[in-house]
C-alpha cells in the first residue's frame, strides 16, 4: 500500500470546505481528504458525492458502534457512496466487524477499506480501569484490539504514530495503520498529547497519517501539504 498524507477536513460547513479545496486547485496530486462526524452530519451525503467529484479520495470518519445488523445496513449505504475508507470501533465486537466487512462489499467483491478504532487518544487507562472496569494496559487493549480487528477481516486500525510499530509487529506489516497525531517539528502542538512529526512516522511504519490543523490552520496550506508529502512519502 502507497504511504499518504490524508488531511483532516474538519470545517463546518460544505462553504468553508471548498474554500478550503480550492487553494489546491491546481496541484498535480488530489489531496486524500478526512470527512468527520460534523461535517457529515451538517451537511449529509451529498457533501461526499462533490467531494468524491471533484477527484478527492475521500475516509468517511463516521466511527461506527452498534449491533451488527445495524452496522452491516449501515455500511451498505456508506458503500455506495463510494467512500474509500471508512472506519468503526474495534470495541463493537469481532462480530459486528465482520458484520461491517460483509455489509460494505459490493455485489462485485469491491469494497472500500475498513479500518478500526482501537482506543481513542482521549481514553486514559485510569478512564479505563476506573469507568469502564478494564485493568488491563491500554497498550495491551490497543494490540489485542488490532488482532481482532484483524481477525474480522478488516485492512488496519487508526492508532497513534508512536503505535504503529507495535500494531505492525502484532498483526504484520500488510496490516495498514492510519494515525492522526502529527505534528511538524517546529509546529504548534494544540491539544494533542502523543505527536510526532511526519519523517519519524515513516520511519516508525504509518501507512497513512492524517493532519488536520497543521495544513488546514497554516498560512499556506499548500506548502503545508506538500512538505508533509515530502517528509512522510518522499
Ligand atoms: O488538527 P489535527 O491534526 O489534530 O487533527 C487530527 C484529526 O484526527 C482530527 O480530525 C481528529 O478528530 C482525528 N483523530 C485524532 N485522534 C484519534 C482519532 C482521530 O486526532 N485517536
Amino acid at each position: 500500500m502507497q504511504r499518504d498524507v490524508i488531511i483532516a477536513c474538519d470545517f463546518k460547513s460544505a462553504g468553508d470546505t471548498f474554500r478550503f479545496l480550492d487553494l489546491f486547485r491546481n496541484e498535480a496530486r488530489k489531496p486524500f481528504l478526512k470527512i468527520g462526524m460534523e461535517l457529515f452530519y451538517a451537511e449529509g451525503p451529498g457533501i461526499v458525492r462533490a467531494i468524491k467529484g471533484q477527484g478527492h479520495k475521500v475516509f468517511l470518519d463516521l466511527k461506527l458502534h452498534d449491533i451488527p445488523n445495524t452496522v452491516k445496513k449501515a455500511m451498505a449505504v456508506l458503500s455506495r457512496l463510494d467512500v474509500d475508507m471508512c472506519n468503526v470501533h474495534a470495541a463493537g465486537t469481532i462480530e459486528m466487524m465482520k458484520a461491517a466487512r460483509e455489509g460494505l462489499t459490493r455485489a462485485d467483491g469491491t469494497r472500500p477499506l475498513l479500518i478500526a478504532v482501537t482506543q481513542l487518544t482521549s481514553t486514559s487507562e485510569e478512564r479505563m480501569r476506573e469507568e469502564l472496569l478494564i485493568d488491563a494496559p491500554i497498550n495491551d487493549t490497543i494490540v489485542h484490539y488490532a488482532r481482532n480487528a484483524r481477525i474480522a477481516g478488516l485492512d488496519g486500525v487508526v492508532c497513534s504514530p508512536l503505535e504503529a510499530g507495535m500494531v505492525h509487529g502484532a498483526c504484520g506489516a500488510d496490516f495498514l495503520t492510519v494515525t492522526p497525531g502529527v505534528r511538524f517539528a517546529d509546529g504548534d502542538v494544540a491539544d494533542q498529547v502523543r505527536v510526532t512529526t511526519p519523517a519519524r512516522a515513516r520511519e516508525i511504519g504509518s501507512d497513512f497519517i492524517v493532519v488536520g490543523r497543521p495544513i488546514t490552520a497554516a498560512d499556506d496550506p499548500v506548502a503545508a501539504y506538500r512538505r508533509c508529502l515530502s517528509e512522510f512519502v518522499g
